[in-house]
């Protein structure tokens, strides 16, 4: 959820603190700060409610010398949005400061304990508790700042990414990590510390990924150090970023969502690269192919997922039905936890999460490891908490997704679900060489069928005037296309603020249908697949009652187009492989009327990129 930066090196560590939280601004946060240690042994901590450009405000005119620092964008879980509650929060003798992303669950515990012994507390925040926890062991063992932040963390329930500086030792930063990510970037007598590589990635392409229960010791003149909790060192697994900054800029679109739209046909080229081989004859996931016998032997599979994850995850359900013949559950992972699950070891349990950190599919999947399922991951950061936190999984490979508004990668998911069905029904026989090689066949040209689809661009962006400023919208689909239904819904209320439902269609006439007159909007999805002549049907109950129409559908489409308001035609694909093309024009749609709105689409009031807390 929030921004962690770090740095150490020969530079001013001030202004590549600031611009690396300015580059995880996307993650959404209340509030940022900043604390630098310089040679003399100064530490100075500045913080402010709001954006990171408050914060460069507030430090306009203060000492920001130091080539030691550690920076912080907040979205607060214990204690209201505050300059007080900003991190970092430093201990009573001033001379450590610290940085937190996470929670810290048993902090009133340690927080009543050391009070007990005489600390006061400036904030009401969790993490104001571990600085003062990290400083009363420093102070009543006498030992050093690591020994101590390790003790400290042994004490700690809850989930954590942080950094911590002191002022006696200008030459360091100590991090640690439990659930919430962190990423250290090595350069040339430098080192960087970030949530994620986008704050790294312009300095150096060296990272590691620091795992959990790990504490980094980053100093500026010695070669990094991890260990445990234990005080054993770990092995040190430097991976080199295929992401560059060119990727983290907008590339001359307005704003990421839309570049982020418009770059699917080449993300969606780079998810099936060395998947769909021999033209579409074969499908090759080593991650279904690493757990054969549990796909085999799997009585059911449950697919846990949040939001837009959620609604590919329903994609994913009739794909694995359809090709693979295995019971399928979609659980949403926050509903997924708390509802007694009945988990064995027959079970394999997929967690889908563009992210790879969101707190709810996360514990999801840990609940179902304990009990003894097979964890399968589909994510698309590498290195992050749930991919390292299953037994196999495969990579969606769609870049860096900065736009709040998932996309590219709900369209590299349902690609990844389709995939992940073909393998295991290649596995398990229940489709033919021949039916695998005619839908991979057309897989390997969904990317030129969605490059012609994104030409509807101005026509979606004309029709969007027309439906700028109406109150309510209904989406509906069938089958493949009521999860597309749901999705588009919910592009266009978290970037627009316009509610908007997801529905069945078939369901229209048990409630929903009371709702249509003229001034509500219905977009329906009706591709030319075997629900057809019913969709027809439902396209006509809405105009029946004055509704205004909005039609996705297939090229050539003839009796539709008699019947809706406005038709939207894209290219003819099989049923199974419509959501990732019937999807765009809902993206474009929500787009441009979020734009007509004046709306950040980039990022959304109240949302942000990863919910890393419940
Ligand atoms: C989708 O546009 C939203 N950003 C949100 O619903 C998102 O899909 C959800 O928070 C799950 O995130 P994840 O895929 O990173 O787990
Ligand atoms: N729990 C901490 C707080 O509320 C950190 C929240 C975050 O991850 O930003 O300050």
């Amino acid at each position: 959820m929030c921004g962690i930066v770090g740095y150490v090196g020969k530079s001013n560590a001030y202004d590549i603190l600031v611009k690396g939280l300015h580059r995880l601004e996307y993650r959404g946060y209340d509030s940022a700060g900043v604390a630098m240690v310089n040679d003399s042994g100064k530490l100075n901590v500045y913080k402010t409610l709001g954006k990171v450009s408050n914060l460069e405000n507030f430090c306009s005119d203060k000492d920001k010398s130091g080539c030691t620092g550690i920076a912080h964008t907040r979205w607060a879980t214990h204690g209201e949005p505050s300059d007080c509650n900003a991190h970092p929060h430093f201990s009573e003798d001033g001379e450590i400061a610290l940085v937190h992303n996470g929670t810290i669950e048993n902090y009133k515990v340690l927080k009543d304990a050391l009070i007990q012994n005489g600390c006061t507390f400036q904030s009401e925040t969790d993490t104001e508790v571990l600085v003062q926890l990290i400083e009363y062991i420093r102070t009543h063992n006498d030992c050093s700042l690591l020994d101590a932040v390790r003790e400290a963390l042994r004490q700690v329930v809850g989930a954590y990414a942080i950094a911590v500086i002191e002022k006696n030792n200008p030459d360091t930063i100590i991090a640690a990590r439990k659930s919430s990510p962190l990423v250290i970037g090595i350069g040339e007598g430098e080192m960087f510390l970030a949530s994620d590589a986008t704050p790294i990635v312009e300095y150096t392409k060296n990272v590691v990924y620091v795992k959990d229960n790990e504490i980094a010791v980053i100093s500026r003149n010695e070669p990094l150090k991890l260990m445990n909790l234990d005080n054993e060192e770990t092995k040190i697994d430097v991976k080199t970023l295929e992401i560059s900054i060119s990727q983290l800029e907008k590339g001359g679109y307005p704003h990421f969502m839309l570049k982020e739209i418009f770059e699917q046909p080449n993300t969606l080229r780079d998810c099936i690269r060395g998947r769909v081989v021999e033209n579409g004859n074969r499908i090759i996931i080593s991650g279904v192919q690493d757990s054969k016998e549990k796909f085999l032997n799997a009585k059911r599979i449950i697919i846990v997922a949040c939001g837009t994850s959620w609604h590919a995850s329903l994609i994913g359900k009739y794909l694995i039905q359809d090709m693979c013949r295995i019971p399928v559950e979609v659980e949403y992972a926050s509903e997924f936890r708390y509802s007694s699950p009945v988990i064995d070891d027959r079970d394999v349990v997929i967690a889908v999460s563009q992210s790879g950190e969101t707190a709810d599919t996360l514990a999801a999947i840990q609940m179902a490891r304990e009990a003894g399922a097979y964890v399968y991951g589909i994510s698309n950061v590498v290195g992050s908490s749930i991919p390292r936190n299953t037994d196999s999984g495969t990579y969606i490979h769609v870049g860096p997704e900065i736009g709040v508004a998932s996309t590219k990668a709900f369209t590299g998911q349902v690609m990844v679900l389709t995939l992940v069905a073909l393998a295991i029904a290649e596995l398990k026989g229940t489709m033919t060489a021949e039916q695998i090689a005619e839908i991979g066949s057309t897989l390997k040209k969904i990317p030129d069928y969605v490059a012609e689809t994104l030409k509807l661009n101005d026509q979606i962006e004309r029709l969007s005037l027309i439906y700028t400023y109406a109150h309510n919208f209904l989406y509906l689909g069938r089958g493949y296309s009521y999860p597309v239904a749901m999705e588009g819904a919910l592009k266009l209320k978290e970037i627009s603020y316009i509610h908007a439902e997801g529905y069945p269609a078939a369901e229209m006439k048990h409630g929903p249908i009371a709702l249509i007159d003229a001034e509500m909007p219905t977009v329906i999805i009706a591709p030319n697949d075997h629900l057809y002549e019913k969709i027809v049907n439902n396209v006509q109950q809405v105009k029946a009652r004055h509704g205004s129409v909005i039609a996705i559908v297939t090229e050539g489409d003839k009796e539709i187009r008699n019947i809706a308001d406005h038709v939207i035609e894209v290219p003819a694909v099989p049923e199974c492989l419509t959501p990732i093309i019937t999807s765009i024009p809902l993206q474009l749609l929500s787009y441009y009327i979020a734009i007509n709105k004046g709306k950040n689409v980039d990022m959304p009031r109240n949302l942000a990129k990863s919910v890393t807390v419940e």
